[in-house]
């Protein structure tokens, strides 16, 4: 039986020390046939552990709709981890943030915004069911056992956020509970007031952070003075979002930073070290007084691409790694071009008219989350008074992006981002506005928040009142346009907004591909069914990344619906990934 603990100094792996040198792969943020790859691909870096958050809103978006296969089977990953020959780090949250949607928390909990993260029983009741689920994966799966689980996570950098030392005790039983007996550890950034917040005693703290090494080692060694010193997220890129740059970093530097860690005995989980995609309406976004939803990437600028193939950084880090510890001979397969070639596509026509799910009246607008709806997008429409002059419509919040229309004219868009509350709505009957949920806040307090028209929108400074909220789910939109004869549909004029496309194309192999959006508005685009995503031609992200396994041989279909204009009516594949412009 194999076990592992904490010594004074030194993490003790069958009683031995044992520096942990581990990073980080989101299994949910990977096609499940490639996860071995990636796996391997980190063994080869010199990595003896591999380090995955556990996603509760991947597992459970609805409640009591728990799945745990396919892209969800975080049993058949860890199981990988170890046939691997690797250890594993398990961090299930609750809260996980890492730029995912509503920081992995399901939208339907029974908390309120001013109770996630906190002892309230309501919120504490729907966690432990959760955990427990979680905990049955993950326990007979931990190092005594003969798995490859050696530490567990409690939180996710919890003093950055609340204090309520209640909540964390309450996560700690039920993590013993239900079996867990390997240690358990806390994430801190290295500030004083988050230190001592976010941890327990008998909890094992560590540090989250990219640069200033020594200095943050010490740091994390007054709040703890026996144990390990470990960095549970050494930060090596960083995430990008719409509108911004594409964040790298120096891989000198980085490759400095990682040996000052493993020289000074310290464990580390370098995150990222593949980062994966924002598959589907998976990401985050940021609100540190302005909005700003994250890229469909994650990429991260980390060792690994986010097609999984190495970059400098791997190489830079695996000769940094080999200096500590016993690296593989064995390289990984160096990238290949993916196959560039164009494809018309064909207009078949609007798609945001018929909605997919009934619509609410009501005199007030039905938020994406009234409406219990998880797809991107809710029109809401209501008659106006007769208007004799242009007026003047004021929202509360447009969560995130609207587009406004009279009669079927656009008149504008509303944006969050830019802290859009006004517009002059001309006279007219109808009055509709189609509201995007661009991302759910991944940090602080606007976790949980709702999406969707917020309040009651104003029209001259009156209430206006007697609303139709009606949800449209994009993937399903797209499944329809997938499985239909398309053949028979009749061509449409190009340029009518928001329209739907279609291109056909075979292939001599399934491979990986680059989808190059730049000629494209804003909207959502599908392989054969599968959801690569979100695009948006504000960018720096110009290419969705197509996994070979999401493409086939024979006939493929790509389903793009459109929000605005498509400039160019046809889909041009890149041999690589582009990700934008970086930072100068
Ligand atoms: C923190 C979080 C991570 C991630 C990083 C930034 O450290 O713990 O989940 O959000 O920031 O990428």
């Amino acid at each position: 039986m194999s076990t592992f603990s904490i010594g004074d100094t030194e993490f003790l792996r069958d009683g031995r020390p044992h520096q942990i040198i581990s990073g980080a792969i989101h299994y949910f943020r990977v096609h499940p046939d490639q996860w071995q790859d990636r796996i391997r691909k980190a063994r080869l870096m010199g990595l003896n552990t591999v380090e995955t958050y556990v996603a509760w809103n991947a597992h459970e978006p609805r409640r009591g709709e728990w799945d745990a296969t396919g892209w969800n089977d975080l049993g058949r990953f860890l199981d990988l981890v170890r046939e691997e020959g690797m250890d594993a780090i398990v961090r299930p949250g609750p809260y996980i943030c890492a730029e995912w949607h509503n920081g992995g928390l399901p939208t339907w909990l029974a908390a309120d915004e001013n109770t996630l993260r906190t002892s309230d029983p309501a919120y504490l009741a729907d966690v432990a069911d959760y955990l427990r689920r979680v905990y049955e994966i993950v326990a007979p799966r931990q190092i005594q056992h003969g798995g490859p689980v050696v530490l567990v996570q409690i939180e996710n950098e919890y003093g950055a956020y609340g204090s309520d030392r209640e909540y964390l005790e309450e996560l700690v039983r039920i993590t013993k509970d239900s079996g867990i007996s390997v240690p358990l550890t806390t994430v801190d950034q290295p500030v004083d007031r988050m230190l001592a917040d976010g941890s327990l005693a008998g909890l094992h703290r560590t540090g989250s952070f990219g640069s200033r090494i020594p200095e943050r080692l010490a740091t994390l060694r007054e709040h703890q003075a026996t144990g390990p010193l470990m960095c549970s997220e050494f930060w090596d890129g960083w995430f990008d979002w719409w509108g911004g740059v594409h964040h790298t970093t120096e891989v000198a530097t980085v490759a400095e930073d990682l040996d000052a860690l493993l020289a000074a005995g310290a464990s580390v989980n370098i995150y990222m070290f593949h980062g994966g995609t924002n598959f589907g309406l998976t990401n985050g976004a940021n609100h540190k007084g302005r909005y700003l939803p994250l890229v469909t990437s994650y990429d991260y600028d980390a060792p690994l691409d986010e097609a999984g193939n190495p970059t400098e950084k791997y190489y830079a880090l695996r000769d940094v790694i080999a200096k500590h510890a016993p690296v593989p001979d064995e390289l990984p397969e160096p990238a290949v071009p993916a196959p560039s070639f164009t494809v018309p596509l064909r207009n078949i026509g609007t798609w945001t008219d018929a909605g997919t799910a009934a619509p609410a009246s009501a005199e007030h607008p039905a938020t994406f989350d009234a409406l219990e709806h998880l797809s991107a997008l809710v029109r809401y429409d209501v008659e106006l008074p007769e208007l004799s002059a242009p007026a003047t419509l004021t929202v509360e919040d447009a969560r995130d992006l609207a587009w406004v229309r009279v009669d079927g004219q656009s008149i504008g868009i509303l944006a969050r981002t830019r802290h859009d509350h006004t517009i002059t709505v001309p006279p007219g009957k109808i009055l509709s506005i189609l509201v995007e949920d661009q991302g759910r806040v991944n940090y602080g307090p606007r976790l949980g928040e709702e999406k969707g028209l917020i309040g009651t929108p104003l029209l001259n400074g009156d209430p206006l009142r007697g609303w139709r909220s009606t949800p449209l789910d994009v993937a399903a939109t797209a499944a329809v346009i997938t499985a239909r004869d398309t053949e028979a549909s009749a061509e449409s004029e190009a340029g009518a907004a928001p329209s739907a496309w279609i291109g056909e194309f075979e292939l001599p192999d399934a491979s990986d591909l680059f989808l190059d959006t730049a000629g494209w508005g804003k909207g959502y685009a599908f392989m054969n069914g599968f959801f690569l995503g979100r695009y948006w031609r504000n960018g720096p992200q110009r290419t969705l990344y197509i996994p070979a396994p999401a493409a086939r041989r024979e006939t493929n279909r790509l389903v793009v619906l459109e929000l605005e204009h498509l400039l160019k009516p046809r889909a041009q594949f890149l041999p690589g990934l582009e990700l934008g412009d970086r930072e100068e």
